[in-house]
């Protein structure tokens, strides 16, 4: 096992730069996704760290070795890749040991051996005689991570390895990358667009923005102080709700001023700096009816445009003045498109961002957890 050190990672294509001077510590042992959207450079970022893509400028350190110039084979690392790149010809078993021989010391018996008990870890081993082509999708996919186990590799980099499979699968297949992840203890770097898979996987996840990293936090840290108003609106599903506002502030209080509306802030001293105008966050699960909160809540008032039962809940599109929002309330909350709702906001989930989508506020200041801790993950 070793650590991921990468420091002033640049790609550059001709006139696009695909990953723009990112620094990133994979900790030894640690689950760390990569996610962002389609073209942020997640792939090329991981393509450098496997050696199939040449490094423009930065340093890539696994271990204590500088691994810029070594070859793939020599850099103690197994990808897997969203399509498998299996073989067609091979069946899973010569799949798993093809090119084995190149990048261990092993005998064929032990090679042997090792498929075996990669097969065994994973449930495959009755696959292990079929070729690719008949097998279905999640069964290639645990074939193609047969293939890194058998490695034995000091890092697993896997690049959107579940995005083939159906949901159901998905979400199986998740669980069974965790307890994998628990079983060996190898260092992973684990690239995704999706946030619920990042959510749900990383020990932290570093969220990338055309070639940038924005944040890097463990999941509910990146939930709860998004850094970046890039973060705030990617992480979480439905996005989280950003109006423009004006900051307004006396002696000791500052409220948020909208169009329709003026909210105050508490813990207003946790300021870092207060521009005229903002932009305001707060997460459609932290606004509910008024008519429901007890006690005296500021409120806001919204016109429903279209509501949509989830089953679990009911989420609520609503006006207010020039801007939409959303809302999520109870199933089966009785509201029709018209309606005209009072508000209430959970004080301790308020959000502002200056004008460059900074974060410059949040409602509950962020504890002592330090954006380089890294959390144990929580047995099941
Ligand atoms: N071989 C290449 N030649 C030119 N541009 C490329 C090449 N590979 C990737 N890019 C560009 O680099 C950017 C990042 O691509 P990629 O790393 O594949 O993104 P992601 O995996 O996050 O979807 C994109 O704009 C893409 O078009
Ligand atoms: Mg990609």
């Amino acid at each position: 096992m070793s650590d991921i050190t990468i420091t002033g990672l640049t790609k550059r294509f001709d006139d696009v730069t695909a990953v723009d001077d990112i620094d990133l510590e994979v900790e030894n042992g640690e689950f760390l996704v990569l996610v962002g959207p389609s073209g942020c450079g997640k792939s090329t970022t991981l393509r450098m760290i496997a050696g199939l893509e040449d490094i423009t400028s930065g340093d890539l350190h696994i271990g204590d070795r500088r691994v810029n110039d070594l070859e793939p084979k020599e850099r103690s690392i197994a990808m897997v890749f969203q399509n498998y790149a299996l073989y067609p010809h091979m069946t899973g078993a010569e799949n798993m040991k093809f090119g084995m021989k190149s990048v261990s010391d092993y005998t064929s018996a032990e090679i042997d051996e090792r498929v075996r008990e990669a097969a065994e870890i994973l449930d495959i081993e009755e696959l292990l005689g079929r070729r690719p082509s008949e097998l279905s999708g999640g069964e290639r996919q645990r074939v193609a991570i047969g293939r890194a186990i058998v490695r034995e590799p000091d890092v697993f980099l896997l690049d959107e390895p579940l995005s083939n499979l159906d949901a159901k699968l998905r979400v199986q297949m998740r669980a069974e990358l965790l307890q994998l992840h628990r079983e060996l203890d190898a260092t992973t770097l684990y690239v995704t667009h999706d946030q619920t898979e990042a959510m749900t996987l990383g020990d932290r996840v570093a969220v990338l923005n055309d070639g940038e990293i924005e944040q890097v936090d463990p999941p509910q840290l990146l939930y709860d102080y998004p850094a970046t108003r890039f973060v705030a609106e990617f992480i979480g599903s439905p996005a989280m709700n950003i109006l423009p506002v004006e900051l307004v502030s006396d002696d000791t209080d500052v409220s948020v001023r909208h169009e329709q509306f003026e909210l105050p802030l508490p813990n207003a001293d946790s300021f870092t700096a207060q521009p005229k105008s903002a932009f305001f966050g707060i997460r459609p699960e932290d606004i509910s009816l008024a008519r429901n909160v007890p006690g005296d809540v500021p409120t806001f008032e919204a016109e429903v445009t279209v509501t949509e039962p989830l089953g679990e809940s009911l989420l609520i599109h609503c006006q207010v003045g020039d801007d939409e929002i959303h809302v999520k309330a109870a199933a089966r909350s009785s509201i029709d498109p018209g309606d005209r709702l009072e508000l209430g906001v959970d004080e301790e989930r308020l959000h502002v961002f200056d004008g460059t989508g900074e974060a410059i506020y949040h409602s509950s200041p962020r504890g002592h957890a330090s954006s380089d801790a890294v959390p144990t993950q929580p047995e099941p």
